[in-house]
């Protein structure tokens, strides 16, 4: 997920809103539907793979191109939305990215063999990658000020809740083994979806960057409600697109920007190198390797996984602005690297009794707590803080770019990794990262707690360290 555009100030996570207008409230919501979907194509896979491959009879390295090939489709959609997002508009860019969850999701779920459901999974990755920088951005260009940071953590929300709700609708038809419902799920949410987008109206930001000023102050005067409001809106937008995005130029241009765009490139590499994913993708297998035989339980660990991954996340919405960014990370850092060694030195041992098998699911829901509750929300949070105004599409491109790579090659290499190493050594290298990224916190991430978008930016622009440019 890509945290947008802001103006001056730090993003205001836990800010609350006084009083929301019924429109903007329906139009966020239909917008969050996009994160929605978005967990749903996360989560869908984990309990539909062991009878898709039962199905095609694949072996794994097919089914690690089943899990992958959604974020490859999603890395190009990334990449390619900043421009859609500009040259359609918002909208009609949610509305290409709908089209294509009903279709990705069409295919997959009528797949007839391996190949058709790897395309249809592509496409659902463009879809994924098209939302996943379009919706936080519509979001953000429509909320007001004062609750934009709430709008953007509804959406982060949103993703969790899509796949707590699809590992529930996969344990529901698990008895059945019916993968094509499961699929079909999304299929659906899709459509719903699609319908919501329609209503949508166009982001006004946008109709002023394509010089369509009076639709801009009608959708404001439907969004906002006092002229007065809709006129210092429409004045505020304008002065800030005086600032030019050129991001590339600056690229090559400029060492500092650089430097930023690197840290946001590592950040996103770091938040998938914790080896979340691994979880989100091969949980029912996970708990396979820990003792759990019957597809039953596995299911239902997995259902408290996705609980756990929601309930936590409001760890984060609440204490981010309170306690900082980086002491949350080191917490969450820790916590995660315990929970892997955990998991890894029960699955070092031969046979595991039943009361071993409950403390590896506890484990394992430690480490699900731990990120829940600090690098998944905050590394888009300082993804979002740390490029300077002028290159902030560009470096957002690219960190969001370098989420999808890094998640599709730990997507790709999980289960080849469990053969060749074995359980225990796989989940003893996601431990080793995690521990390595408290190291990593300490010396180059800043804190950017209440601190503008401004002063990180003079900071980083006059050469400071990057550890230095937040407080
Ligand atoms: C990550 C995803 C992950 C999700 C889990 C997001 O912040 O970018 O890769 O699947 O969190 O909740």
């Amino acid at each position: 997920m890509v945290t947008p555009n802001t103006s001056s100030t730090a993003l205001p996570l836990t800010r609350a809103p006084s009083s929301v207008n019924f429109q903007v409230a329906c139009v966020g919501i239909l917008a969050a539907l996009a994160g929605l979907l978005f967990g749903l194509d996360i989560g869908v896979i984990s309990g539909a793979l062991p009878f898709i491959a039962a199905t095609f009879r694949l072996g794994d390295v097919m089914q690690e191109w089943i899990v992958s090939s959604m974020m490859f489709g999603a890395a190009l959609g990334a990449v390619g939305s900043g421009w859609l997002s500009f040259r359609l508009g918002r909208k009609k860019s949610l509305l290409l990215g709908a089209v294509l969850f009903v279709a990705g999701s069409a295919l997959c779920a009528l797949a007839w063999s391996a190949n058709i459901m790897i395309a249809g999974r592509v496409v659902l990755g463009l879809a994924v990658g098209i939302a996943s920088y379009t919706a936080p951005l519509y979001l953000s260009e429509i909320a007001p000020q004062r609750i934009r940071g709430a709008m953007i953590s509804v959406y982060q929300l949103m993703i969790t809740i899509g796949i707590l709700v699809v590992y529930l609708s996969n344990t529901q038809l698990s008895a059945s083994g019916n993968w094509r419902a499961m699929v079909g799920v999304v299929a659906v949410s899709a459509v719903l979806f699609l319908l919501g987008v329609l209503c949508l109206p166009d982001s006004p930001r946008w109709l002023v960057i394509r010089q369509r000023k009076a639709e801009a102050r009608h959708v404001l005067q439907r969004l906002r409600g006092s002229d007065e409001q809709v006129e210092a809106e429409l004045a505020e937008i304008e002065s800030s697109l005086q600032v030019k995005q050129r991001g590339f130029q600056l690229f090559r241009e400029n060492a500092n920007f650089r430097r930023s765009v690197g840290l946001g490139l590592a950040l996103q590499v770091m938040q998938q190198l914790t080896g979340i994913n691994v979880i989100m993708y091969y949980a029912p297998r996970i708990f396979a390797e820990a003792g759990f035989h019957s597809t039953r339980d596995q299911m239902w660990c997995t259902v408290i996984v996705g609980l756990v991954n929601v309930l936590s996340t409001f760890i984060a919405i609440g204490f981010v602005d309170r306690w900082g960014r980086k002491p949350i990370l080191y917490a969450g850092f820790f916590i995660m690297a315990a929970g892997m060694g955990a998991v890894a030195m029960m699955l070092g041992q031969t046979q595991l009794s039943v009361g071993e098998q409950y403390f590896t699911v506890a484990m394992l829901l430690l480490f699900i707590l731990g990120f829940a509750m600090s690098a998944g929300p905050l590394i888009w949070v300082l993804c979002s803080e740390i490029q300077p105004l002028q290159g902030r599409d560009f470096g957002i491109t690219c960190s969001t770019f370098t989420n999808w790579i890094a998640n599709m090659i730990v997507g790709a290499s999980f289960l080849s990794l469990l053969h060749g190493l074995g359980g225990a050594h796989t989940f003893w290298l996601y431990a080793g990262f995690n521990a390595a990224f408290i190291v990593v916190t300490r010396y180059f991430i800043p804190e950017t707690r209440g601190v503008s978008l401004e002063q990180i930016e003079g900071k980083l622009m006059a050469g400071k360290a990057l550890v230095d440019i937040g407080r």
